[in-house]
């Protein structure tokens, strides 16, 4: 056995364990005639074309046919939705689709208020906590509303489902919404609730400041609780509808599972490696297998 074999066989020995695990996370309600939308909005339909055994194939054979809302469920806001010049879904660049995730957490204040909007407070307590939020970042409201999906009676805060006067669920603030685009340049920023802008809002203001901005929106998202706070990347993958002006999205997240292993193992790996060395160099002289002089 060589140097260079003995030096491999002891990398690879220690190496491959020690690496940390990436976890996923879906962020994604299903999709079916029970998906939240606004009142205005036809139903989710979902017809079954074919499903069964084929002669003609000698297979199974499924195949359906679906049509939905383009804002129904888990999905994204293009910015067209509320400006005219924004983009439209096909429109929004690959890149403006993920980015580092930012959740904040304001469950209890929701519990307590329905009508709780994300105070700068809330995301200065965030930044007190974790350190600045990072630029390009999805930043999403955790009030514990995807708890109560998709029951409309709960969601709404009302058994008035059409009645959207009486509608009181938790949102953003504009101000803390324009904090995140002027100071921390976020490019999307989503909720658990069924709107960015709150249940009680008449003017939407929300949604034209990101609209005007050419940021993307996220509502509905799920599991919030399973993903951390920090350190996360969350992706709002959209069918490229072409003119849409939103779309169910697959949103998920993923994360290190222990950050500081990685450099742990790193460390140690290095280490290793030097005593195997050791040892390769110490018996080569020893037995003059290796000739090192
Ligand atoms: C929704 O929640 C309300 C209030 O708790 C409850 O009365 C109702 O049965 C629930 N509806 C469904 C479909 O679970
Ligand atoms: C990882 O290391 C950093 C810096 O050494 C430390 O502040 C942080 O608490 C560690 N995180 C975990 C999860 O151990």
């Amino acid at each position: 056995m060589d140097l260079l074999m003995i030096c491999c066989c002891a990398f690879l020995l220690t190496v491959s364990p020690a690496y940390s695990k990436p976890r996923i996370v879906d962020l994604t309600h299903k999709q079916d005639e029970d998906s939240i939308t606004w009142p205005i909005n036809p139903s989710y339909n979902f017809t079954v074309l074919l499903r069964g055994f084929s002669k003609k194939y000698n297979a199974w054979l499924e195949n359906n046919f679906f049509a939905m809302p383009e804002h129904m469920g888990t999905h994204i806001d293009a910015p067209s939705h509320f400006s005219k010049d924004g983009w439209r879904i096909h429109q929004i660049p690959i890149e403006k689709l993920y980015g580092p995730g930012v959740i904040i957490n304001v469950k209890s204040k929701a519990a307590n208020d329905p009508d709780y909007r994300v105070s700068v407070d809330d995301l200065m307590a965030w930044e007190e906590k974790h350190g600045e939020i990072p630029r390009h970042a999805v930043v999403l409201m955790n009030s514990g509303w995807s708890d109560k999906y998709p029951n409309k009676t709960l969601i709404f805060g009302t058994p008035h489902h059409k009645d959207t006067s009486k509608f009181h669920f938790p949102s953003w603030h504009k101000d803390s919404v324009t904090w995140l685009i002027a100071k921390r340049q976020v490019i999307a920023v989503g909720v658990d609730s069924p709107s960015t802008d709150y249940g009680q809002t008449k003017t939407f203001p929300c949604h034209v400041i990101m609209g005007k901005n050419n940021v993307v929106q996220i509502e509905n998202v799920a599991n919030l609780d399973n993903i951390p706070e920090s350190g996360s990347t969350v992706y709002m993958p959209v069918l490229k509808i072409f003119d849409g002006s939103g779309g169910p999205t697959r949103l998920f997240g993923t994360y290190d599972d222990e950050p500081n292993k990685t450099n742990a193992a790193m460390h140690i790996t290095s280490a290793t490696l030097y005593m195997y060395l050791l040892i390769a160099i110490l018996i080569g002289e020893r037995y003059s297998v290796l000739n090192l002089s």
